[in-house]
């Protein structure tokens, strides 16, 4: 039997005591009313999308239109548009990195602040779907390879959002650890590897931040869709775990009413064409679906309305909302903590009074985040070129593009002045909208005022582009069906595009199609116009026009680029080169075909290590990529896709303004010797065939070295660890910082079996703690194992069982750097 639970009040001090208090009765009293007074069209009605991102009014009830929205970085709000910006906060593999929960609850009170501005109940956040193999092209939107990290930082998030008063939806439960056919996959997990990794954060989160929601994924696991996984969600998630949220389906992954309600989904979205509402009803009444069921699903919604507020006769379970927060410090206080300097030879970094010589298109043109539904539009962001030229004396800094990482055409950005223009068939103007980027993404009832499928005939985006270079530029489009695109005023295409994939957001990440080239001249505007005819009759169950303008400004010879970029990099004392991935290389709906950077960046980074051999490279990716130049320059700092404020915490950390405080949370490494890799089905299904080994686990299994270890990342001090002592499972860390200035340590405690055993992995995160200590000073941090650290899944019981015996401790500095060791007998 689940139970209701709820936070009491908002601010940092959230108390959570688990068990139900007076006002989470009260409220439970209120529900109960409430859905007696409802008839079974109403309770179905509820339990569908009425649109893209919300839930139907009940007036009779006196309960609001519950409205979600995307997650995880910042709050996009009800549309796919730029004229209501969010705070975009750096990616969640930089949080991550922080290794610092009581960060991500700070994050989600602003979250949940900037969801409060823009009407929204709940956030589709966060991903806590694991790196498993580094292919995966959504995980710079995950945490990390490690469950235990995982948990801990999604658990402070939740517990920031809701302490805000905003339910969240913890993510993609369970197993969407890939996005290749991501739709139908059937991942086989066997039972240890899903209870001891991929459940395992989802089990922490819900024990430790009681969770008002989950969505469930795309995928199959072990034979059955996640969204009718009677076991994964009714047995384990509701009954062992006891979790008292909604379950909703990831959007449009709700496929049959009847097996849907069986296997406990709440919430079909989007809407209005669902597998709920009036087909759900039908069910009922012919038999094939349990009123009982649609009971149970609508109380949990009710639940949640109630907890939002907006449910009338019951109290919010925040009734104060926490201190505003400033999002652009907080982006930029993230970002810094995020960073990751995986190597500094010879005091590289901080700068020296000096010269720099900056290097990179992504050092101009920053990619802030990944590509998605995690995309939002920030009100600024800020390059490291803006960052640097801020900090830095005048005079100090030159640029220098070096290499372009875009391979293929990008969506239509600097530049670039667009509007969406809506038409009927007539050709009359119906309305007009915001065209971000040249790019139109407009899901369901989600269109401009005035405009309706069923009046819409034409989208024209239409404006100028101002071009930065003279020469060839070449316009393309990204999307499906009839388009007419006029550069100028000369028509260069007007035909059918006919994409392949299955995927029904495809059009939203296949790869634009070049249509025309015309010779424009520096700063000399001209006309561009792209109209995209809609498609009718649309019977698909979620209508959505997506397409964009996508472009390239003339390609210059790369080798000159590069000579270009030596030249700049040797006439200043150091170079700092930002090497990027792209928005074709990490997204949703597709994963890596392999880790290399783009482009020429790899001949660029060689080529000015050559010649500066205080060269600095800035990663700026959300993953893992290849540094096969690593050990020929001076210093590697990766900043994954840092948020808004990314250069500007560029500048703090290459200055030295502070340090830069992340570490690893996942592996980096060359593909070739990455030990799990497989990410593409066959026949429609992706055995995880290596169990619990994937990770730091299965890199120490295969006796292999990674380019930059699981928990590694070096500050500005340096520190010795003094001792170690474990009190039963209570373990203490003397630790001294023995460096010149003040620093943070992220102190790592690994567990390891006395007597290996081939069944388990050598070693594995148990715990961790962050110290801060000024120049000289010691500093002791205390780390308590939970007991789950020592638990394996027996899978011939189906349970937990603890497996007594003579344990290692390590305390230290990542996965391989482990300073201190002690022996406990559990
Ligand atoms: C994604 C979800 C997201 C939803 C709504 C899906 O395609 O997998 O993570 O919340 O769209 O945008």
């Amino acid at each position: 039997m689940e139970g209701a639970h709820g936070l009491r009040r908002g601010g940092t001090g959230v108390v959570d005591t688990g068990k139900p208090s007076a006002a989470d009765e009260a409220r439970e009293a209120v529900v109960e009313a409430a859905l007696r007074r409802l008839d079974l069209d109403a309770k179905t009605r509820l339990l569908a999308g009425q649109d893209t991102w919300s839930l139907p009014a009940l007036s009779e009830i006196g309960l609001r239109s519950l409205v979600m929205s995307d997650g995880p970085i910042g709050v996009r709000g009800v549309r796919w548009t730029a004229d209501d910006p969010s705070v975009a906060l750096p990616s969640p593999t930089a949080l991550a990195a922080t290794w610092d929960p009581s960060l991500a609850h700070r994050a989600g009170v602003l979250l949940a602040q900037e969801a409060r501005r823009k009407g929204v109940h709940v956030l589709l956040a966060p991903t806590v779907n694991l790196h498993r193999s580094p292919l995966g092209g959504r995980h710079f939107e995950a945490y990390s390879e490690d469950p235990h990290l995982t948990g801990r930082i999604g658990t402070g998030y939740v517990r920031g959002v809701q302490s805000g008063g905003v339910g969240t939806t913890v993510k993609h439960f369970v197993a969407n650890d890939a996005e290749t056919e991501r739709f139908t996959v059937d991942n086989q997990v066997p039972e240890r590897a899903l209870h001891e990794l991929y459940l395992a954060p989802f089990e922490a989160i819900v024990s430790g931040a009681r969770p008002w929601g989950v969505m469930t994924a795309y995928n199959t696991v072990n034979g059955t869709t996640m969204t009718e996984h009677h076991h994964l969600v009714g047995e384990v998630l509701r009954g062992t775990w006891g979790f008292d949220g909604i379950n909703v389906s990831d959007w449009s992954a709700a496929r049959d009413t009847a097996r849907a309600l069986r296997g406990g989904l709440d919430i079909a979205m989007p809407g209005p064409r669902t597998v709920y509402g009036d087909a759900l009803a039908a069910a009922v009444r012919d038999g094939r679906a349990d009123e009982a069921d649609v009971d149970a699903a609508v109380r949990r919604v009710l639940r949640l309305a109630a907890r939002v507020g907006i449910l009338r006769g019951a109290e919010p379970a925040v009734t104060e909302p926490p201190a505003p927060v400033d999002g652009e410090a907080l982006a930029r206080e993230i970002a810094r903590r995020s960073f990751v300097l995986v190597r500094n030879e010879r005091g590289a970094l901080p700068l020296k009074p000096g010269t720099v010589a900056l290097i990179g298109a992504a050092a101009r043109d920053a990619r802030i985040l990944g590509g998605g539904s995690a995309t939002v539009f920030p009100p600024r962001t800020v390059s490291p070129l803006d960052g640097l030229t801020a900090a830095l004396p005048e005079g100090t800094l030159s640029y220098a593009v070096g290499a372009d990482p875009a391979t293929e055409l990008a969506t239509a950005g600097r530049g670039f002045t667009l509007r969406a223009v809506c038409r009927d068939a007539a050709g009359t103007v119906i309305g007009t909208g915001s065209a971000p980027s040249g790019h139109i993404q407009w899901m369901g009832s989600d269109l401009p005022d005035g405009v309706r499928h069923d009046n819409l005939h034409t989208v024209e985006l239409t404006g100028t582009l101002t071009p930065r270079e003279s020469g060839p530029h070449t316009f393309g489009i990204k999307g499906k069906g009839a388009f007419t695109l006029t550069v100028d005023g000369t028509t260069y295409y007007d035909g059918v595009q006919r994409p392949d994939g299955k995927d029904p957001f495809g059009a939203l990440f296949n790869a634009p199609v070049p249509r025309a080239q015309a010779e424009l001249t520096a700063g000399e505007p001209v006309t561009v116009s792209l109209t995209h005819t809609v498609q009718v009759p649309d019977d698909r169950p979620l209508r959505v026009i997506t397409f964009a303008l996508a472009h390239a400004a003339p390609r210059r010879d790369p080798d000159e680029l590069i000579a270009e970029a030596v030249e700049t990099a040797r006439n200043a004392d150091t170079a700092v080169v930002v090497v990027a991935t792209t928005d074709r290389v990490e997204s949703e709906g597709f994963d890596r075909a392999d880790l290399r950077l783009p482009g020429r960046q790899d001949d660029l980074v060689r080529a000015v290590a050559a010649a500066n051999p205080r060269t600095v490279v800035v990663v700026n990716s959300g993953s893992p990529v290849e540094l096969p130049w690593r050990d020929e320059v001076a210093a590697v700092l990766l900043t994954w896709f840092p948020g808004q404020e990314g250069g500007a915490a560029l500048a703090d950390v290459l200055t030295g303004a502070h340090e830069p405080g992340g570490r690893l949370p996942t592996t980096w490494g060359s593909l070739a010797d990455a030990p799990v890799t497989q990410v593409v089905p066959v026949a429609g299904e992706l055995p995880y065939t290596e169990g619990v080994f994937i990770g730091y686990r299965a890199w120490e299994k295969a006796g292999r070295t990674p380019a930059y270890p699981f928990g590694h990342g070096l500050g500005y001090t340096d520190w010795t660890y003094e001792s170690l002592d474990a009190d039963g499972t209570t373990v203490r860390v003397r630790l001294r910082n023995t460096g010149e200035r003040p620093g943070r340590e992220v102190v790592q405690v690994y567990l390891s079996p006395a007597e290996p055993d081939p069944e388990r992995p050598a070693r594995w995160l148990a715990g961790f703690a962050g110290a801060e200590a000024g120049p000289g000073e010691s500093v002791e941090v205390s780390v308590e194992l939970p007991r789950r650290a020592f638990e394996i899944w027996d899978e011939k019981v189906k349970a937990w069982a603890f497996v007594k015996g003579s344990y290692e401790i390590t305390a230290g500095r990542s996965i391989v750097d482990r300073r201190l060791a002690a022996r406990i007998n559990v």
